[in-house]
């Protein structure tokens, strides 16, 4: 039986398609390692946001010249958004990796690989294979379709990093071209899945014993799907309380998907990722407000808080518009828990700019916020546009410095935790760094980590109540 090994790198929707290789390789027959030293295929799953990220797995693909030499029968596949980005360059910078295979064509990984083995065994040479047309995307939406139908519910529930836990795709690409952005590029147009199949899926997962779902997209909030009101009664696969909440038109959103996933019966907790700034409609915010297994967590990235950095950028919104919406988020939810992710040092960011970017981060008192250098990407807006002028060292001072008052701020809101009771769903084990005894972790509905002592890990995956008696920036404590 042939061996692969897996890395990945990047985002949720890596994440969610590594899984996705691992089911398909593990049923074309190939066993999954942990130790790429007894592995016949190693791929890895890459990020191309940051260059720092791209450099990395570069200068891994390269430690494994040596491994090729030992195992010239083995295969060497980099798939993700540098697959889509760099095409051919990676075969010429290391012509020892045999396939590149793009997010779109993910659904013709382990067909491809078994040819590729096969083929090598019996000492035939092979070239390598470049599989990246983002054409077949664009020219054939089913392609994409297909892809979803036959992929991402065909998960083998091994694949996932845990029994109760999953990630549902419902949608794929993104259509923003904000400039300094390589995503639209390598992950082609936005493109919505079924709602029928996507509750399906959640079924399905659910019935394997998942409690938490969290559907994923490049802008989740811009999920729409036409589908005649008709249809949904007859065709949603799950009973619905009141139908009277779907939209009065014949477009499903992801208000709708969250009302209608929210009855599948035994799904404690559905949360989504990453929402744009625009579109986040007061039917979105009261189905938060409204369902009780729907996390009051919002992860609405900001990018910046200057106008003038903003509009280069091309985010579609003002400072005072994302101020209103998080006035109006804290109204409607007033539990809410806000993350933002932002990038300092974007072309021509002055100090003012940058200090606009700290007095909001001050506003909106974020649970969290992510913060990134500006890497100019090829083949982008920005790097066509614009020169990267901020300096190395003032894009490390600006990043340390919102990283600073963002920490201050999570202390605070941390710190009105303790005294309180919290529901986690218990993920994990952790050691804690003074004595090395292992504790468990889990995650409030808000997303905020909490760690408690346990003698056993028998808790894994369940809901329980914990009573928080410490607070630090990001995490909280107590006991059960
Ligand atoms: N440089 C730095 N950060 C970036 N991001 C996206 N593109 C770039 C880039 N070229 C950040 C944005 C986005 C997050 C996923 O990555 O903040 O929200
Ligand atoms: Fe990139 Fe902007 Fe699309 Fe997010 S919304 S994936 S930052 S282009």
């Amino acid at each position: 039986m042939y061996k692969f090994f897996i890395e990945t790198v990047g985002c949720q929707m890596n994440q969610l398609d590594s899984e996705l290789a691992v089911s398909g390789l593990t049923r074309a027959g190939l066993e999954r390692v942990m130790d790429y030293a007894f592995a016949d295929v190693i791929i890895f799953n890459t990020c191309s946001i940051r260059q720092h990220a791209e450099d990395k797995v570069y200068s891994a693909i390269g430690r494994l010249k040596q491994w090729k030499l030992q195992k010239p029968f083995g295969v060497i596949g980099v798939i993700g958004c540098m697959a889509q980005k760099d095409q051919g360059k990676i075969i010429s910078r290391a012509p020892h990796v045999d396939l590149v295979l793009g997010p779109g064509q993910l659904d013709l990984l382990a067909e491809t690989i078994y040819r590729l083995l096969e083929t090598k065994s019996v000492g035939v040479s092979t070239q390598p294979e470049i599989l990246v047309s983002l054409q077949r995307l664009k020219d054939d939406h089913s392609a994409v379709k297909e892809s979803f139908r036959l992929f991402d519910p065909a998960r083998k529930v091994e694949s996932r990093k845990n029994r109760f836990q999953a990630l549902v795709r419902i949608m794929f690409g993104c259509n923003k071209f904000c400039t300094y952005c390589i995503v639209p590029k390598v992950r082609g147009p936005e493109q919505s899945r079924s709602p029928v199949e996507i509750l399906n899926e959640v079924r399905q997962l659910v019935d394997q014993g998942v409690k938490e779902i969290t559907f994923i997209g490049q802008t989740v909030n811009s999920y729409k799907y036409f589908m005649p009101r008709g249809n949904i009664v007859t065709k949603i696969p799950i009973p619905l309380k009141d139908v009277g909440v779907v939209g009065g038109d014949d477009i499903i959103r992801l208000s709708d998907l969250l009302y209608m996933s929210s009855e599948i019966n035994g799904l404690r907790r559905i949360k989504f990722v990453t929402n744009y700034p625009v579109g986040m409609g007061d039917d979105l915010l009261s189905a938060v407000r409204n369902l009780p297994n729907v996390s009051k967590y919002l992860h609405i990235p900001v990018q910046s808080g200057s106008d003038a950095v903003l509009k280069r950028m091309k985010r579609q919104y003002s400072v005072a518009e994302y101020k209103e919406l998080i006035d109006k988020i804290y109204e409607t939810i007033p539990d809410a828990a806000v993350t933002s992710d932002f990038i300092v040092g974007f072309c021509g960011e002055t100090e003012d700019e940058f200090r606009e970017t700290v007095e909001l981060v001050r506003y909106c008192r974020f649970k969290n916020s992510f913060v990134f250098k500006y890497s100019e990407r090829p083949d982008t807006r920005s790097a066509e546009l614009y020169a990267d002028d901020v300096d190395e060292s003032t894009k490390k001072r600006r990043n340390n410095e919102l990283l600073d008052v963002q920490e201050e701020i999570c202390l605070e809101l941390n710190r009105k935790f303790i005294g309180r009771k919290v529901e986690i769903l218990v993920d994990g084990e952790t050691k804690n760094y003074d004595d090395g005894k292992v504790q468990l972790s889990g995650r409030t509905s808000c997303d905020r980590i909490v760690v408690f002592d346990a003698d056993n890990s028998d808790l894994i995956g369940q809901f329980i109540e914990i009573e928080i008696n410490n607070a630090s920036p990001f995490t909280l404590f107590g006991c059960r």
